[in-house]
């Protein structure tokens, strides 16, 4: 089959790789419809990361049921199903805990797996034809039959759930005031999720116009941190007050004001959302930290920042009694009540999607991505 292989910094190709087989009785495969290309792919792609050449990107993954093994009960052949990147067991401590980002099955010696991800186990991604699902009764989200919300539903495996975790690890509840920095395709779905919960204002902080526009589109106040200190804008809307809440859908690859939209190891301060956060939220107020942090980043901008350790002004963050939730998205947690507020209509997250484009195409469109150009919000893949 077809997929999408990481060949070196910057370089991603189309190649002809094995056909994943039924390995397990559990196991199912999947033919792919729909596979996005996520921020998290991006760290890998800039070599931000220990991946080694030749791993299958994709891990926000949709399809059809092609093959079932034989201890498969509820999913069958001809199921279009959507699965959380999160790989998981079902039946660990941490998955019967809801924890399903932190299954310690899939990948021994770790707790959580995911498709096509470095560090993250032996999963096969699915920027590819097909893919094998193991435990596919648990991690294949049933969807309606037929075509209709496809972008909508694709959003399920990762971006929707992960921008709706910030909202809940904040705790965001009606009449809130909330600013999320980061108006990538997390960011967005951050700042919708807020909006579906009932906060009445939203600031949605960036410096990539076609980014801020998507966010003003539902809703939100646009924030652009290259006019003014972002901090200092959204004060100056809440009378000098600070947000109830705040959410960073950034993560350690955030950078100064000024720098270019492509970013780059040397425009980077891992640590200025963090501290602009712990600045704009008010006392007794919450944090979401949905963006990813990492114990270990080849191209970090010095050597504490290599190791991933930050500088955060947690005095100020405890003096403020500000509390803090982050780590991977628990998809399975959120995602069959998201899906029924896309088939309902209450639910739209497609607004999002900038691009869907072939398989053949993954090439460019990781590129115009990864630079931020042309309006690449969010780009599917459809093999
Ligand atoms: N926790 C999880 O389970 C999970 C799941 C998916 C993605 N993520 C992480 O979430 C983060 C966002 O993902 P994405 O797909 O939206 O990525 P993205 O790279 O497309 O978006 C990041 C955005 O942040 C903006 N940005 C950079 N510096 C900033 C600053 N100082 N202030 C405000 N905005 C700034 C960039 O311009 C960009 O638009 C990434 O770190 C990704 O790895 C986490
Ligand atoms: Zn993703
Ligand atoms: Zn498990």
């Amino acid at each position: 089959m077809k997929a999408v292989v990481y060949k070196e910094p910057f370089k991603v190709a189309v190649e002809t790789v094995p056909d994943p087989q039924i390995l397990h009785p559990n196991d199912a495969i999947v033919q792919i419809t729909s596979s996005c290309i996520c921020g998290s792919d991006l760290h890998m792609y800039e070599g931000r990361t220990a991946a080694q050449p030749g791993i299958v990107f994709g891990h926000e993954n949709m399809g059809v049921i092609v093959e079932v093994g034989p201890a498969v009960k509820t999913r069958k052949v001809g199921d279009r199903v959507v699965m959380p990147f999160n790989v998981a067991c079902g039946f660990c401590k941490n998955c019967l805990g809801g924890y399903t980002g932190y299954c310690t099955t899939v990948n021994p010696g770790f707790a959580g797996g995911a498709y096509g991800y470095v560090s993250m186990g032996p999963w096969v991604g699915g920027q590819a034809e097909l893919m094998q699902v193991p435990f596919a009764d648990f991690n294949c989200l049933v969807l309606p039959e037929g075509t209709d919300h496809e972008a909508d539903f694709a959003l399920l495996a990762d971006i929707f759930p992960t921008g709706y975790h910030g909202t809940e690890l904040a705790g965001v509840t009606p009449g809130e005031s909330v600013a999320v920095f980061g108006c990538g395709p997390v960011g967005l779905m951050a700042s919708y999720s807020a909006i579906l919960r009932g906060a009445s204002q939203v600031f949605a902080v960036d410096h990539v116009q076609a980014r801020l526009d998507k966010a003003a589109e539902i809703g939100a106040i646009p924030i652009n941190y290259d006019v003014a200190n972002p901090v200092e804008q959204i004060k100056a809307h809440l009378g000098g007050e600070g947000v109830d809440k705040g959410i960073d859908a950034v993560g350690y690859q955030a950078t100064a004001a000024g720098s270019s939209a492509v970013g780059g190891e040397q425009d980077e301060v891992p640590n200025i959302v963090l501290n602009q956060l712990i600045d704009v939220v008010a006392p007794t107020g919450a944090l979401g930290i949905p963006g990813l942090y990492v114990p270990s980043d080849p191209g970090g901008v010095d050597e504490r920042a290599k190791k991933g350790a930050l500088s955060i002004n947690f005095g100020q963050l405890f003096e403020k009694g500000i509390r803090l939730g982050t780590g991977q998205c628990n998809v399975k947690q959120y995602n069959a009540n998201l899906r029924d507020l896309i088939i309902s209509g209450r639910a739209l997250p497609s607004f999002v999607v900038s691009h869907e484009v072939s398989l053949d195409e993954a090439p460019d469109a990781y590129q115009k991505f990864d630079q931020r150009v042309d309006g690449y919000t969010k780009v599917i893949l459809h093999p």
